[in-house]
């Protein structure tokens, strides 16, 4: 089991309670929480839309919202992926863009891991760089 800081439990808590807030309506939930560079959390959770392509996952929305609360940058984030998905809590490409966007630098950690719908599993707990799953991010 990944050893974990306590600001990253902390993230992960956030994370699922974004992850109780999703609307899904074709898949499954996600959860996200990114600590702002003001050290607060900020959470998400994944919107689907009836309209294909139109919704956003946990991750984004998360960054979005700290960005709303003024941060322009993030320091870490975590993601949890309901049991009811049988694949590994990842965040997707575009989500990995946007970290990469506003991450205050490629070492940033990210967080993983599954969760029932009340509680995290800490066993399942997966901890990377940035660098790691993006190693070759677009820049202007
Ligand atoms: N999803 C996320 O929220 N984050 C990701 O990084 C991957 C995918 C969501 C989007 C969609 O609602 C569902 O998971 C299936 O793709």
């Amino acid at each position: 089991m990944a050893k974990l800081e306590e600001v990253e439990t902390k993230l992960l808590e956030a994370a699922l309670k974004g992850m109780q807030k999703a609307r899904v309506l074709v898949s499954f939930s996600v959860g996200a929480a990114v600590l702002g560079e003001d050290g607060k959390t900020y959470g998400g959770c994944n919107i689907e839309s009836w309209i294909s392509g139109l919704g956003i996952c946990a991750e984004r929305a998360a960054i979005n919202h700290a960005v709303l609360h003024g941060n322009g940058k993030i320091r870490e984030v975590a993601l949890v992926i309901n049991t009811a998905h049988n694949g590994e809590p990842r965040p997707c490409g575009a989500c990995l863009q946007h970290i990469s966007d506003f991450a205050e630098n490629p070492q940033t950690k990210i967080i993983m891991a599954k969760a029932d719908n009340k509680k995290v599993l800490f066993g399942t707990v997966q901890v990377k760089t940035l660098e790691e799953l993006l190693p070759f991010p677009f820049r202007k």
